[in-house]
């Protein structure tokens, strides 16, 4: 039985701001105490740095941190050398692009579609502008999805790579994955996946999926901010060449120059690492397998039909997302500027994202590149989205222009 209830006391965010309605779930989640508890632990019970140390709060940290490699491993299913830690998703998915880029060629093309998130977008880009690969959009319909009979269409002899978000960000589009991916393979096409708005929302299996590199961020999972995660499968990532370089990622280089890198993933994480950031990172896996992947999906999809059905019933906004089963409900109160909409919930104590939300080509799908994204997460409730309606209503050209809090 979810208890959303119980859920809400393991927040500290929300037990001591009961008044704030925190619909922006899209851009960091709260953490739950289990997570501060394990950062805390690490800075006053055992701070070391890892992969350096012989003594035992060193070895200790080392363990935890290595830990979190197993932990994530069950969480997507994959194995522990399989999981390489980042600041965030964006380092991540820069790493995987510069070495892919190892293997790709001018003319080569790479697709990507127009509702992907600016980290899916731009280092991709600098490969078009460094070594003249092409890049191409797969077609997706006004909701951001991707038909995959017009991704077969796209995939002539020059693609190389498919990489697309697993949930678009904007307008939470769940991609048909297991489907887009098993095209790719047929045509020899690698895919990297952008799973920073699935993660921690649904179970994300790396195996069922059978893609080649998916990357998310722990902040957006009730973990810590500068933690993220590159999986990449083990044949694909044990010779590929590392972004950063520096400690703790080489074996051994010497005067001429030569430089010998550890084995992955350890190849890929140069300098000290977020240590403290992949141990909470490793706690919030832990707390949400706990929960219940299926169960914190099942929730979010009910308390968004919810809203939305009681949002569809509101005369003073157009919806741009109404047919999804999950992510978050995006809108725009008619004629008035999506940042003076957010204001005004702003003052009455709702946090919601409003702008382009990083996803600067997506307004050639939905024709605005200015919206307000409510986006839901497993301690949200019932209560908040009928007050949520009930501010929205509320909305006028009149109401909005000029509160600020
Ligand atoms: N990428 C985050 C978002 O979509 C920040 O809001």
């Amino acid at each position: 039985m979810y208890d959303v209830d119980k859920i809400r006391q393991d927040f500290p965010m929300i037990v001591n701001h009961p008044e704030l309605i925190y619909f922006d779930n899209g851009a960091t989640t709260y953490k739950p105490k289990h997570v501060i508890d394990a950062v805390n632990s690490f800075y006053t019970d055992y701070t070391s740095n890892v992969e350096r140390g012989d003594y035992e709060t060193a070895v200790r940290a080392d363990r935890a941190y290595d830990d979190t490699r197993k932990i994530i491993g069950r969480l997507i299913n994959c194995e522990a050398k399989e999981v390489a830690f980042f600041a965030n998703i964006t380092a991540a998915l820069n790493q995987v692009v510069y070495g892919l880029s190892k293997q790709l060629k001018k003319d080569d093309t790479v697709l990507l579609t127009q509702a992907e998130h600016a980290s899916n977008l731009l280092p991709w880009y600098r490969l078009k502008e460094e070594m003249g690969i092409n890049i191409a959009y797969i077609p997706v319909d006004l909701q951001g999805r991707i038909d995959p009979d017009s991704l077969e269409k796209c995939l002539d002899e020059t693609v190389k790579v498919v990489s697309v978000a697993y949930v678009t960000n904007v307008l939470g589009s769940v991609q048909p994955l297991k489907e887009v991916i098993s095209i790719c393979h047929k045509h020899n096409v690698l895919t990297v996946i952008d799973a920073a708005q699935a993660i921690g929302h649904r179970k994300v299996d790396v195996k069922d999926l059978n893609c080649d590199f998916l990357c998310f961020s722990s902040h957006k999972m009730c973990g810590p901010d500068g933690a993220g995660v590159m999986y990449g499968k083990y044949d694909l990532v044990k010779d590929m060449s590392p972004l950063l370089l520096g400690g703790g990622m080489n074996a051994r280089f010497s005067n001429d120059g030569t430089i010998i890198y550890k084995d992955a993933p350890y190849r890929f994480e140069a300098g000290t690492p977020n240590i403290e950031g992949v141990i909470g990172l490793g706690a919030a896996a832990e707390y949400l397998m706990n929960i219940g992947l299926e169960n914190i999906h099942q929730h979010e999809v009910e308390l968004r039909a919810y809203l939305m059905d009681k949002m569809l019933k509101l005369d003073n906004i157009n919806i741009y997302n109404p047919d999804d089963e999950s992510g978050p409900i995006t809108f725009n109160v008619k004629d008035v500027f999506a940042q003076d909409a957010a204001g005004y919930l702003a003052a009455h104590k709702v946090c919601v994202r409003s702008g382009n939300h990083c996803a600067k080509i997506l307004h050639n799908i939905i024709g605005t590149d200015q919206s307000i994204r409510a986006s839901l997460y497993l301690y949200n409730t019932k209560a908040e989205a009928d007050r949520f309606v009930e501010l929205v209503s509320q909305i006028d050209i009149n109401s909005a222009i000029g509160i600020f809090f």
